[in-house]
């Protein structure tokens, strides 16, 4: 077994199985610039179905699709609540100022959660001299907080503080199905709390490429002339979308092979005493770090390159693991047993 990497860099690293290659390969195709592609029809139906709203659009990218959600609900100069270590906060290119024009006002909150006196306290009136308060975001599973389940009762709370404050409210579920397979709630119910919802095919369901907005009918109407302004006219795209139906009917249960394997991966970084685990693991990601302070996690990850297993340094100063489709039993042995005998 030695010898062998083990890539737990991130879920997006997932290559389609050759099952998944079959459906590509038999997608039924057309221009969707044109809305003439019915796999791209079909699999926006299904995304409608599944978050419980009107309609969905496929966009390129998680990021596209946030960006959309944020362009179509605010005013150049308006201001845009989130946690501080949110995605686009961070890891958009500075999509939020750059493609809306408005400013990010970056909220604190244990692993991820903004709890409603947090959000309560950081509402302003309606005032000249200050930007608008125009949204509200969350980030469910939280990346930068662990992979963290949000507590649905917190997010009721927060969206209907945020709603009666006039804001809008959107949630980042990119790793949406992860937080419904760990807390048992549908997407449907975590996607009623807001206005839109996006969430990602290409990390743990496995497609390729691919993420999906989901909103009101007149909202995702509006969205199609946006991406088109981003250059997210992608005619045939069905040859994708076919992926991402794929891992919608096949990949979203298995997600728990993902979570027990994480939990697993946690156990064995904290038994060899070296190392320890930062955040709670409710999901697909571990947080780690070194127990002795003067070693930096920057050092971590190349030491830990060297022994063939990768990992990556997350937002919020840790090293990050994230386990996977491509993760099985071969790879958790070999983890397992590196980390359990690890010196730094
Ligand atoms: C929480 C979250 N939102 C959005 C994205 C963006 O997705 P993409 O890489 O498809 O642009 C990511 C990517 O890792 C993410 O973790």
């Amino acid at each position: 077994m030695e010898g062998i990497v083990v890539d737990f860099r991130s879920d997006t690293l997932t290559r389609p199985t050759p099952a998944m290659m079959q459906a590509i390969s038999s997608a039924v195709l057309g221009d969707d610039v044109y809305g003439e592609d019915p796999t791209v029809n079909e699999l926006e139906a299904i995304a409608a179905q599944l978050s419980g709203k009107e309609a969905a659009i496929y966009t390129v990218t998680g990021t596209m699709a946030n960006s959309l959600a944020i362009r179509l609900q605010t005013e150049p100069g308006d201001e845009l609540l989130m946690h501080g270590l949110c995605h686009p906060f961070h890891h958009e290119g500075g999509s939020p100022a750059s493609v809306s024009g408005v400013t990010v006002r970056p909220l604190s909150g244990e692993y991820g959660l903004v709890t409603a006196d947090i959000l309560k306290a950081s509402l302003r009136p309606d005032n000249r001299h200050m930007s608008r308060q125009k949204m509200f975001w969350m980030e469910n599973t939280h990346n930068a907080g662990g992979g963290a389940v949000l507590p649905f009762d917190v997010m009721r709370q927060t969206a209907g503080i945020a709603r009666d404050a006039g804001l809008k409210v959107h949630i980042d579920g990119a790793r949406i199905f992860n937080a419904s397979v760990a807390s048992g709630i549908p997407v449907s119910e975590y996607a009623g709390l807001a206005d839109t919802m996006s969430f990602c095919l290409s990390k743990g369901l496995g497609a390729p490429v691919g993420s999906l907005l989901c909103g009101s009918a007149e909202l995702v109407h509006k969205a199609r002339r946006f991406r088109h302004m981003l250059g997210g006219g992608w005619r045939q795209a069905g040859i994708l979308a076919a992926a991402g139906i794929y891992a919608l009917r096949n990949n979203v249960s298995r997600l728990s092979i993902d979570h027990a394997n994480a939990r697993r991966l946690a156990e064995a970084i904290d038994a060899g005493g070296h190392l320890k685990v930062t955040a709670p693991v409710h999901t697909n990601m571990v947080m780690f770090a070194p127990r002795d302070p003067s070693v930096s996690t920057a050092d971590l990850v190349t030491k830990l390159a060297g022994l063939g297993i990768k990992v990556g340094r997350s937002t919020c100063g840790s090293c990050r693991a994230v386990t996977h489709l491509d993760i099985g039993p071969e790879e958790m042995a070999r983890a397992a047993e590196v980390f359990s005998s690890f010196r730094m």
